[in-house]
Order: C-alpha cells, then sequence, then structure tokens
C-alpha cells in the first residue's frame, strides 16, 4: 500500500497546475497579486470536470448551510474548499495526501484571506486526522479512483459525521473489472488504483452503516468534457513537438488517450453519488 500511496503523490507533486502557476498567471493578468479576492481563483483552482456548476449540485445534496462543519476528502489545492466556504458560508477543513497540495492550497487561502474558514491538511481519507462525530457534511470530487480502499474511506466519512450528516460525492466508476492491460496503462500513467461500479459504491455505503444511498449518473457528461479535452491537449502537444519543445510526459499522454476512449465507449464512467448517516 505504501508504494502505491507514494505513486499518487508523484503523481500530483508532479502535477501541471500549481500554485505557483495560478498565482504567475493572475498576476500577468492583473499586473499585481495584491487585493486578490477567492472569486479571482475559482477560474483556476478546482481540479475536476464541471466547474463550480458540480460543486453547488453536491451542496445541495449535502445540504450545505451557513455555520455547518465541512470536510473535503482529497482537497487538492483547496478550491472547492475555499468555495464552499465562500458561497454557503461553511467552515472547510480539507484532506489531502500529497505535501505541495497542501503547501499550495495554504498560500492560495492565505493570498485571499480565507485563514479562519478553510484549512487544508494533509493526511489519508483512509484515516482521517479528525473526531468522530465532528462534521456536518463530507464532499469529494473526483479522487477516490487513486485511494486503495474505498470501503475504509467510507467508513472514515461515516465515523467523523454527526448524525443526520450527509455524504456527497463524484467518483469515477466501471461497469466492470477492467483487463490488466488497461488497468496497468492507466495506473502508470494517472496513478488509476482503485475503479468499483455505481452498484458496488452504492453497498459499501450501506455496509458501512449510511442510509438512502443513491446515485446520478454523469457518465455522458464526463464523456463531452474529457473528449474536449484530450482535443485541447492534443493541439497544445502538437504544436509544441512542432516547435521542437518539450511536449510533456509520455506515459501519461499513452494513459489519458486510453483512459478517454474508455470513457467515450462506456468502459469507465461517473457518478455523484450521496447518503445520509442515521
Ligand atoms: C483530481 S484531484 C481533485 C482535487 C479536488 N477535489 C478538486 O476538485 O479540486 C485528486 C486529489 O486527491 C489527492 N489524493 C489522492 N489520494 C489521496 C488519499 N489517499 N488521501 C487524501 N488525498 C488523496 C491527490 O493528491 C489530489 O490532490
Amino acid at each position: 500500500m505504501t508504494v502505491t500511496i507514494r505513486t499518487a503523490v508523484d503523481f500530483y507533486e508532479r502535477h501541471p497546475i500549481s500554485a505557483q502557476i495560478i498565482l504567475s498567471k493572475l498576476e500577468t493578468q492583473r499586473g499585481t497579486l495584491e487585493g486578490l479576492k477567492p472569486e479571482d481563483l475559482f477560474a483556476h483552482d478546482q481540479d475536476h470536470y464541471g466547474g463550480l456548476a458540480v460543486n453547488d449540485t453536491l451542496a445541495e445534496r449535502a445540504e450545505l448551510r451557513q455555520g455547518l462543519k465541512v470536510a473535503d476528502f482529497c482537497a487538492g489545492l483547496g478550491g472547492p474548499a475555499r468555495y464552499y466556504a465562500h458561497r454557503y458560508g461553511v467552515d472547510v477543513t480539507g484532506i489531502e495526501l500529497t505535501p505541495a497540495r497542501v503547501a499550495g492550497a495554504a498560500e492560495l487561502t492565505r493570498r485571499v484571506g480565507m485563514q479562519d474558514r478553510v484549512r487544508v491538511i494533509e493526511g489519508d481519507v483512509m484515516a482521517v486526522p479528525l473526531a468522530d462525530q465532528s462534521q456536518d457534511a463530507v464532499l469529494s470530487q473526483e479522487a477516490f479512483l487513486h485511494v486503495p480502499d474505498h470501503r475504509r474511506t467510507f467508513a472514515e466519512a461515516f465515523r467523523i459525521l454527526k448524525s443526520g450528516g450527509r455524504f456527497a460525492f463524484t467518483n469515477w466508476t466501471v461497469p466492470q473489472p477492467l483487463n490488466d492491460v488497461d488497468r496497468k496503462l492507466i495506473w502508470d500513467g494517472m496513478a488509476v488504483q482503485t475503479l468499483h461500479s455505481k452498484g458496488e459504491q452504492l453497498a459499501m455505503l450501506s455496509d458501512v452503516g449510511f442510509s438512502a444511498p443513491a446515485v446520478d449518473d454523469v457518465s455522458a457528461e464526463w464523456a463531452v468534457i474529457l473528449k474536449e479535452r484530450l482535443a485541447m491537449y492534443q493541439k497544445l502537444r502538437g504544436e509544441a513537438q512542432d516547435a521542437a519543445a518539450p511536449a510533456g510526459h509520455d506515459a501519461f499522454y499513452e494513459s489519458y488517450v486510453r483512459f478517454v476512449e474508455l470513457v467515450q465507449t462506456g468502459g469507465i464512467g461517473g457518478g455523484r453519488f450521496w447518503a445520509i448517516k442515521p
């Protein structure tokens, strides 16, 4: 398991979007980083498909409202966490495994003066450093495919929630297990560790104690977004190759092309899940 976790970390340590890149882009656009507001970051700091609209849908499923305490699992650079705090007046603690993401989240949060309401702490969602029954909601976006054990993760969400609290997340799904060649390819290039069907994820939510687990299928939405992203990435890669400049990481590229193909052909899909702690 240690090797696995290191690889997910290695992948995100080398991610092309970092706090430094976001800040330098904003400095170029605005001429200064003085007076930066949370909403200035929102076009850059969300590492999931569908942007802010997806945050709103999850917030609605989790019934976020002023004053609630929320945990954001696999918080990345803290983009969704800052958005929930800004838009819904909640207090958010993000849990994030990759140290560079934790440091980046702290820098961005400080720049927009939200340290009193948002913090991203280093930790593993399979062993969350938060007290039992301390949270009103747990949210997460597009990250559990990197996490070895979904059941342990769901059990951690259940443990830290108060009675009546809600767990809402998006995650990748597979109608049936991938073959070994595809599994290795997307592991090597994208650190994709664990994929379960919608039914398996709903069953695991029930098994750890949640009631009324439900899912919306977002496969069709994500298939469109991924196709556009791949076309954009291929264009940039082609331009870089023409200019004899570095064109990016080949293992990631090969893996991403196959991942997008699997999403287009129904081998991989997406789900928006939610459930209640009784
Ligand atoms: C696709 S990013 C999503 C970030 C964020 N949820 C967002 O929407 O902007 C996935 C994140 O999950 C983190 N991650 C992977 N495995 C983790 C684990 N076991 N515990 C906590 N975070 C983890 C990665 O470091 C990465 O930052």
